[in-house]
């Protein structure tokens, strides 16, 4: 997806000509007065249109764009939402290229007739339009602020938000953590320029190092799934999500007045695409600071400190972030121990105490890099109140200088500590190296960055065709479309398992009997033991009402068996249909897995994984993927569940067929993937059994919608 060619017309957005500014006023309140004077610095031609004014901050105005001489490569359009729709048709009069509708009032207040008024008359002139109800957009490297955001520093993160707010407080925070912005743009209501486009776009954007986006929701999963893929396969890419809370959901479809999707599905997505969550604002720029260091290879720590406190605490917080400090070896302690005063502690942390020179922390710093090569080096320190200024800057300045000599290859993450002089922070970010202010963030900066580093990426695979493995679609649409035929969504337990026999799926063989008479003759081509099941489509859990009996080893228990369960089940919910029951071979016991499908309205199907019975809903401890999924990526769902361990084997027990849950996880996806048309589907139990010996469904549901 190359931007290349077929996105070059965003440099005139990015890297304008001229630019115009409708609405634009000379009274410092207005909106139009801060665009203005904050595109004043910018090289090209600006153009304030006014009627009532001949010039304004001594450049000439117009009446309007068409009053124009010259071309005019983008209009930032703040007048009262009444007038927008004449500018912007003048606008496509002048062949304006692109038009920034500043102006509120549109779709986000229900006004979605007249912002599609407006896309008309832009797409039929050619002309593409960012907003409305957006604050704009920027190249702060072209002095382009065409934006009533403040001006940031140049640099090499580039911003897409969804909301001009948000991307005033990351301006506001960036200016404590040195972080300079390439392009930004906030799109609003998006009514045409979307992440779609301009992912790719600021991926191939050679002054563009990282990308950070403000996501609330997306216009159409299938657009913005190979953007965002194919951005974060090129650049490090930092989305915060909001209205990830159930209120916050809420919030964000009045916001975009967009479908939600929920945020178990885009912490799977975002991961899944190698893209960095983060929850705050905050993190955000933390992320951005942590990504310009060389990459985290595992999670060992070494800790340097002049405070032993300190240490401990940076300690305990760094192993709870799921980072290790292993101990110093003891060839290098020895080494230390000779180089260093008696009183310094050298196992890691590391503490040289309150008085040690930049020296000492240098001579550790070249032989921990040297021959123990911790993956990362945190530095947390505390700069005692009784040294002067001077003493404190010669001491950071010797540990930056040495630092560049050295050209780690290392992480070096520092921390300065509230209450501490700032310009040991201010040294460290003017040469580059994160500085954090708080030993939490700091730490959670590392974990980011070991997190970003280490993230498991793996291409999708295609979704499989008539004649190739894995392909079901063309069996399987005949039993759903029954299902449709008959209005039913929920599929019955015949279909059900004939979807499942026809994806390949191990599925005990059954029958479903109506009388007790059925059961009998079935069971003679059946084998003993059997689980009978209740055959109600009401009846949703039917071990709760008496409607599962197990261990069925004779025809005498069968019989038994079938009259117990309809005195039960009648007794417990007398007014429930029964059809019978579904009688099946029984499973022997095992490791109770989940595995199911979550279709999701924006980006299709979802696979997932987990402990099964009850443990799913107790614990959440569940993997999910967008289908399809290819071997690794169904392995790295495997291990992500913190019920990983029993896979394998634990305290004398023999794990489980983990190649066959594999399995069994591929085919699920390529079935989700093929059949859209199911919604939901639980196997629950999946009865995986000891090495070599496969797993097998013993339970399904199928919840079915036909396609519009
Ligand atoms: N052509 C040219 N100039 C015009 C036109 C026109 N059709 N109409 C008005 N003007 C001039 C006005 O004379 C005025 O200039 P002056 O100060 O010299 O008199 C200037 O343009 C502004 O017009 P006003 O009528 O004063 O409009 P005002 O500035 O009050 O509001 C605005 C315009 C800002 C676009 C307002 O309608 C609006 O939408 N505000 C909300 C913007 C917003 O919040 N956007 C979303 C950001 S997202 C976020 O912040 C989180």
């Amino acid at each position: 997806m190359s931007t290349h060619n077929r996105f070059h017309q965003f440099d005139a957005l990015f890297s304008p000509q001229s630019i115009a500014i409708v609405g634009a006023s000379e009274n410092p309140e207005k909106i139009g007065s801060v665009l203005l004077r904050h595109l004043l610095p910018f090289q090209g031609n600006v153009f304030p249109i006014n009627p009532q004014k001949r010039t304004m901050f001594d450049i000439p105005a117009y009446p309007s764009v068409t009053a124009i001489p010259g071309e005019v490569d983008v209009a930032v359009i703040a007048v009262p939402q009444p007038s927008v729709k004449a500018v912007v048709t003048d606008c496509a009069a002048k062949g304006v290229k692109f038009s920034v509708l500043i102006t509120s009032g549109f779709g986000e207040i229900g006004r979605k007739a007249e912002e599609m008024e407006l896309l008309q008359i832009a797409q039929a002139a050619g002309m593409r339009l960012i907003g409305p109800n957006c604050v704009g957009y920027g190249n702060a490297w072209q002095h382009v602020n065409a934006s009533f955001l403040r001006t940031p520093e140049a640099g090499g993160v580039s911003l897409i938000a969804q909301s001009g707010g948000n991307m005033e407080l990351l301006f506001a925070e960036a200016l404590q953590g040195h972080v300079g912005f390439a392009k930004y743009i906030a799109i609003g209501n998006a009514l045409d320029m979307h992440f779609d486009e301009l992912l790719p776009y600021l991926a191939d954007d050679h002054e563009t190092t990282c990308i950070g986006v403000y996501l609330e929701s997306v216009r159409d999963g299938q657009t913005f799934l190979p953007a965002l893929e194919y951005a974060s396969r090129k650049k490090p890419v930092i989305v915060l999500k909001g209205g990830v809370s159930s209120a916050g959901r809420q919030a964000t479809i009045s916001h975009t007045g967009n479908l939600s999707t929920t945020a178990d599905i885009y912490r799977a997505l975002l991961k899944q695409l190698g893209v960095l969550q983060v929850a705050t604002l905050e993190e955000m720029i933390d992320a951005f600071n942590v990504l310009r260091l060389p990459p985290m290879r595992g999670k060992q720590v070494a800790v340097l400190t002049n405070s032993g406190g300190l240490g401990v605490i940076a300690t305990d917080l760094l192993e709870q972030a799921g980072l290790t400090i292993p101990t110093t070896p003891e060839a290098i302690q020895n080494q230390l121990k000779q180089a260093l005063p008696e009183i310094a502690s050298v196992h890691n942390p590391c503490d040289l105490t309150v008085e040690a020179p930049a020296t000492d922390f240098v001579t550790v710093l070249k032989q921990l890099a040297a021959s123990a090569s911790p993956d990362a080096f945190f530095f947390p320190y505390s700069c005692p109140g009784y040294r002067s200024v001077e003493v404190l800057e010669n001491f950071a300045d010797h540990i930056v200088q040495a630092l560049q000599a050295l050209q780690l290859q290392i992480p070096f993450a520092a921390c300065n500590l509230p209450g501490t002089t700032t310009f040991f922070k201010q040294r460290f970010e003017a040469a580059g190296l994160p500085c954090f202010t708080t030993l939490s963030r700091g730490v959670n900066a590392l974990s980011m960055l070991a997190q970003y580093s280490n993230r498991a990426c793996f291409p999708r695979p295609p979704i499989s065709q008539p004649g190739e493995a894995y392909h079901v679609r063309t069996v399987v649409l005949p039993i759903l479309e029954r299902a449709f035929h008959e209005q039913r969504v929920l599929l019955n337990a015949e279909e059900s398992r004939m979807v499942l026999r026809q994806g390949g799926f191990n599925v005990p063989r059954w029958a479903c009997c109506a009388t007790l008479a059925e059961c009998l003759d079935a069971a003679s081509h059946l084998t003993f033991p059997l689980v009978m099941k209740i055959s109600s489509p009401s009846i949703v859990h039917k071990s709760d009402v008496g409607g599962v009996i197990t261990n069925i080893h004779t025809p005498q228990e069968l019989q038994d068996a079938f009259l117990s369960m309809m005195s039960a089940v009648t007794r417990h919910v007398p007014k429930e249909a029964i059809q019978g029951v579904l009688l099946s071979e029984q499973i022997p016991s095992g490791q109770e897995l989940l595995l199911g499908i979550k279709r999701d309205p924006v980006f299709g199907s979802f696979i997932m994984v987990g402990l099964g019975g009850i443990f799913v809903e107790v614990f959440q401890d569940v993997a999910l993927r967008l289908a399809p999924i290819a071997h690794e990526e169904a392995a790295t769902m495997l291990t992500e569940l913190h019920a990983a361990p029993l896979f394998s084997g634990v305290r004398g027990q023999i794990g489980i067929d983990v190649p066959a849950v594999l399995e069994d996880l591929i085919r699920l996806s390529q079935l989700a993937a093929q059949c859209p048309e199911i919604q939901e589907l639980d196997l629950n139990p999946v009865i995986a059994l000891p090495p070599g010996q496969g797993c097998h469904v013993a339970d399904v549901r199928i919840v079915v919608k036909q396609e519009s």
